[in-house]
């Protein structure tokens, strides 16, 4: 059985002003009628998968069982941080957790807030990266990559990927290098990006920890063994909790692993990393412009027009790469280019505050 494993601690300052830190970007309808949250929950459902396990935080722990419930779908459980201590602990914990009922459990970890619209291609994916699983390797799902991006990890791949898209071994697991070094492996062609989605028996993920940062066990068994049920929710125990280091598996385990494979992913994907992206994802004019309901736009080109708020109307005219995104409260306009700098916009304004 799979057991699908959901990061939902994220804060999606990029997305600012339609992601808030009391609701960021996961929660919201981004792209389509569901939320990428339910989203990421629907595409993992059906057979061959258990419920989903979400770990979260305290602040997001009713969303994200009413936003389960709008969706149809059973959580199996709710694991809740004491306080963000970035991937690695979460991850832990999650197959600490599974190998509490079941020892041969399978984790599929995904984050909440990706959109990958072929869910079937997906699913199929993740029936390729099995039989890798079962001999005991982690598997990544790589995505070819198309500029020299040193916000993702890099998959080198032992050799070219086959016509089956059958997992392969991989030379090593690269995360957010430098300019030069990502300019490198994308010239080289030897690389994917890693998609941030992970499968692993459970068992394999604990020996890793303990190979490779045996620093994180401790923490979080004893955060598990201590944990509290309340309401539905698993609360992990702040004390043991906060001893955990704040380091993501990607360094913490990836980097450092021998045994990982790389299932390439041939549908589209994106990490919805900034409005650039989100526009990207969406469907566009002939002119390349997207826009909401309550926006409109006159000869414009390759801009996103999105009014989140029904008493306001937003009307563009003669733009070019342009964002511009109203809230009831705030507005953001900005060019495309810039799309990056929106976190900036965030702290500008919590410091002002
Ligand atoms: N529960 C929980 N707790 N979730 C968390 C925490 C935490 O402390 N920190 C981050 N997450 C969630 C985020 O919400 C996101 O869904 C996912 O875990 C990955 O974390 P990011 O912080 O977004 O990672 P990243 O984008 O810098 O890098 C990862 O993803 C890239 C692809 O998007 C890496 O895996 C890269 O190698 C990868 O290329
Ligand atoms: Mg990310």
């Amino acid at each position: 059985m799979i057991y699908p494993t959901i990061l939902c601690g994220g804060s999606g300052t990029r997305l600012w002003p339609l992601s808030r830190k009391s609701y960021p970007k996961q929660f919201v309808p981004l792209l389509g009628p569901e939320t990428l949250f339910q989203a990421s929950a629907r595409r993992l459902h059906g057979p061959g998968f258990a419920p989903p396990v979400v770990l979260t935080n305290s602040d997001f722990r009713f969303i994200v069982t009413e936003q389960l419930a709008e969706a149809g779908i059973d959580p199996g459980a709710i694991l809740i941080e004491p306080e963000g201590r970035n991937t690695a602990p979460a991850v832990l914990a999650a197959a600490l957790h599974a190998l509490q009922d079941d020892p041969e459990a399978v984790l599929l970890v995904a984050p909440s807030d990706h959109a990958i619209p072929d869910a079937v291609a997906f699913r199929n994916a993740v029936t390729r990266g099995l039989p890798a699983v079962a001999a005991g390797q982690i598997v990544t799902f790589g995505i070819t990559p198309t500029r020299p991006e040193t916000g993702y990890g890099y998959l080198e791949l032992t050799a070219p990927p086959g016509p089956g898209g059958a997992p392969v071994p991989l030379a090593r697991f690269v995360e957010k290098p430098d300019l030069a070094r990502a300019e490198a492996m994308l010239a080289a062609g030897t690389y994917l990006w890693n998609a941030g989605i992970f499968l692993f028996r459970a068992a394999d993920m604990l020996e890793a920890f303990r190979t490779h940062a045996p620093e994180v066990l401790a923490p979080v068994e004893a955060a598990l063994a201590a944990a509290r049920a309340d309401l539905g929710f698993l609360r992990l125990d702040p004390k043991a909790w906060a001893q955990a280091p704040d380091i993501s598996i990607d360094y913490a385990v990836m980097e450092r692993a021998t045994n990982l494979c790389a299932v390439p992913f041939g549908g589209d994907w994106s990490d919805l990393g900034g409005w650039d992206a989100v526009w990207a994802a969406q469907p566009r004019d002939a002119a390349g412009v997207a826009t909401s309901q309550g926006a409109t736009a006159i000869e414009c080109h390759d801009s996103l027009l999105r009014s989140e708020s029904e008493g306001v109307e937003l009307v563009g005219i003669g733009l070019t790469n342009v964002i511009a995104v109203a809230m009831n409260d705030a507005v953001l306009v900005a060019d495309m280019s810039r799309a990056q700098e929106v976190k900036k916009a965030v702290e500008a304004l919590r410091t002002r505050k």
